[in-house]
């Protein structure tokens, strides 16, 4: 269980994780890891990226389970290996190719020992953006599906034994995904995620999203709350809904509801009626999509957690306008006052990007002193890595690498000391834990604060799934301790 909330981001070796929670792997398997009935098929599905292909791989492992695929919790004797792969930065790509070359040595083993194949599929951005170079460049590989195919999972496991030609699935129809995709979830703890939007329009010119996830589109509401119910129906008690772009959120409205598409605010306020979920996050939100609305829904609404993920990228207004983020760092400024006069217990996070084509030093200190003057509670920072076919990959002024490195060192510091800040200021206060497991010998729980931070503290194990008070004590730069209090 306490796996599950560490995949929350993928962070390559040139970035370190300054943010709130568990310490990050780069990359992890999904489910539970359970010994497999006899006759079933085993499964590893080993996720990379952010938190919609954490969510894509438990919809692909629903998707098995009802053709006799269990989870295990590792490669070695799976009869299906899924890299569900991300596209974001060059080290995230080419990390599928060295896991490859591992999962064919398994493969051959497996063969030789008379235990029949290993299917190895290849899902998620990478799959969508280099699909025909997978299969080209890998044998090893039987298929390759982008992120939009999940539900045709089992039609493909059928076709392996076909032209390799058939086996490359990376069309584009994100409603087709959902609508085919079940409303009932087998979630694996008490905090679960649910996409309700995917895709980009906004084409920032260092990013591959617009091109592996497609267009923007929002899920219609009806079949959200289907979902959401699903879940708080099996004891989830906190739901992160998620995006690329999750406040550009313009779902079809539900058919009693009259209206037209409801936005995010419009959403959150209708998923909090629903009794039994206790909490609710999204992410990741755009400066520019983050409407009044909304801003006042962190005021009025107090299952929405005082916690936001407003990605910067960078301080300088030059920097911001190459990257086309389309607003400036005033205008970044005043959407962050208007949310801390809604809400004055929020807590920031963001994410930097260094480095970025014709960065000088002058306006890298526009992003140190942006960090310095708005305050984060954590973030995620990373050296520019140039992307094929993106319109930053063309722009003259590339930096250096150890120009970044360096830069990437000093914004770290500031970051990690904020955070540390930050978690330190909670000391003396009693926050609201859910309980998500046990660590750390025998009475020791864990769960998660407001604000994220893996929280540790003594209990009983009849306590998990539940709703705690616990008064901190003790802070780290990645989790707080603190003792129940009772009542
Ligand atoms: N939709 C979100 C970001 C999604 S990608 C937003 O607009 O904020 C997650 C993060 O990866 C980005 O915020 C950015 O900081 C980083 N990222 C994306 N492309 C990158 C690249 N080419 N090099 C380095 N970091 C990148
Ligand atoms: Fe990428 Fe920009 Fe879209 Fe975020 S808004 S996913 S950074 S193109
Ligand atoms: Fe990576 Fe794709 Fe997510 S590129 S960050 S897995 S949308």
């Amino acid at each position: 269980m306490l796996g599950k909330q560490k995949a929350i981001r993928l962070m390559s070796q040139d970035t370190l994780r300054t943010d709130t929670q568990a310490k990050s792997p780069a990359s992890t398997q999904t489910g539970t890891p359970k010994t497999p009935k006899k006759n079933t098929k085993k499964l590893f599905i080993k996720t990379y990226g952010c938190q919609m292909n954490v969510y894509d791989s438990e919809r692909m492992r629903e998707v098995l389970a009802p053709v006799g695929y269990a989870p295990i919790d590792g490669p070695e004797g799976a009869d299906m290996v899924v890299l569900n792969t991300c596209h974001i930065r060059e080290k995230a790509a080419e990390k599928v190719y060295s896991e490859l070359g591992r999962i064919r040595i398994l493969k051959d083993k497996k063969r030789k020992a008379g235990d029949g194949d290993m299917v190895v599929a290849v899902a998620g951005c990478v799959a969508q953006a280099e699909g025909e170079e997978i299969m080209r460049r890998a044998p090893v590989v039987d298929l390759v599906l982008g992120p939009q195919t999940y539900h045709k999972l089992p039609e493909m496991i059928a076709r392996v034994s076909r032209a390799r030609g058939e086996r490359l699935e990376t069309n584009f129809d994100t409603q087709e995904k959902f609508d085919a995709l079940p409303a009932a979830r087998k979630p694996e703890g008490f905090a679960a995620f649910l996409t309700i939007q995917e895709g980009c329009d906004k084409f920032c010119t260092f990013c591959v999203v617009p091109y592996t996830r497609g267009a923007e589109f929002s899920r219609p509401v009806d079949q959200i709350v289907a979902e959401a119910r699903s879940l708080v129906s099996q004891g989830v008690k906190e739901i992160t809904l998620l995006g690329q772009n999750v406040n550009a959120y313009s779902g079809a409205a539900p058919a009693i509801e009259g209206g037209d598409h409801w936005g995010l605010a419009q959403l959150i306020r209708h998923l909090a009626k629903m009794g039994g979920l206790e909490r609710l996050r999204f992410t990741t939100s755009h400066p520019r999509d983050m409407d009044e609305d909304l801003i006042t829904t962190h005021g009025d609404e107090t299952k929405l957690m005082p916690y936001l993920h407003l990605p910067l990228q960078a301080g300088s207004d030059r920097i911001l306008k190459a990257m086309n983020r389309g607003h400036t760092f005033a205008e970044y400024r005043d959407v962050i006052a208007r949310i801390r006069a809604a809400r004055p217990d929020i807590a920031l996070s963001s994410d930097f990007i260094v480095g970025f084509p014709g960065e000088s030093e002058l306006d890298f200190e526009r992003t140190l002193e942006a960090v310095a003057e708005i305050g984060y509670a954590s973030a995620y920072s990373f050296k520019y890595s140039v992307r094929p076919g993106t319109p930053g990959a063309a722009l003259p002024g590339q930096v250096d690498e150890d120009v970044k490195s360096e830069r990437l060192a000093r914004l770290q510091a500031i970051l990690s000391q904020q955070q540390k800040e930050f978690n330190e200021s909670l000391i003396g206060r009693t926050l609201d834990v859910l309980v998500e497991g046990s660590s750390r010998g025998e009475d020791g729980l864990f769960g998660r604060a407001p604000y994220l931070q893996g929280t540790h503290f003594a209990g009983s194990a009849d306590l998990i799934g539940t709703m705690v008070k616990v008064k901190i004590e003790r802070a780290g730069l990645n989790s707080l301790g603190g003792t129940l209090v009772n009542g």
